[in-house]
């Protein structure tokens, strides 16, 4: 699906409102293409409060929604699979909580498996973006 800015916001939000823990979404794409906004979007959509950014070189946010914890990961700065190991995936999912993955194929084998997993891409116009599912 082709969308701007504020339809990729608006779609994030309804995902969030419509999101139950616990669950695990993947976000891929280049550089740029909108994972972060639409983890934002996500997170609004959830109602999350911010909590607070882990001190590990801040590649876990955590926040808090009406009914779960909910975690942003972003894999990108790994450049080796196994330097996710220590990034508390099992502890997130053991807790039930949602849990938004920025790159997870950068965590590699140590990525939980993903209930959905979202795929952007630049579109043909400069402030478009194709968002699409892998199945
Ligand atoms: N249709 C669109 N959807 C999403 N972002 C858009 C769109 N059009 C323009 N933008 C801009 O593109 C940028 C997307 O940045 P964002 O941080 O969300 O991407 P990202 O995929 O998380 O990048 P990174 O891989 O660096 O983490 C923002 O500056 C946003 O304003
Ligand atoms: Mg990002």
């Amino acid at each position: 699906m082709r969308c701007r800015e504020d339809e990729l916001n608006r779609f994030g939000e309804e995902l969030g409102r419509a999101l139950r823990a616990p669950a695990v979404i993947g976000l891929s794409g280049e550089l740029g293409t909108g994972k972060t906004t639409l983890v934002q979007a996500i997170c609004r959509g959830l109602g999350a409060r911010a909590l607070a950014t882990s001190p590990t070189y801040a590649l876990v946010h955590h926040y808090d929604a009406a009914d779960a914890a909910v975690y942003h990961v972003d894999c990108y700065r790994l450049t080796v699979p196994d330097q996710a190991r220590d990034l508390g995936f099992d502890d997130m999912v053991r807790e039930g909580a949602i849990v938004l993955i920025e790159w997870p194929e950068r965590a590699g084998p140590w990525a939980p498996p993903l209930d959905r997993h979202f795929q952007l891409s630049y579109g043909e116009e400069p402030d478009a973006r194709e968002l699409g599912e892998i199945r």
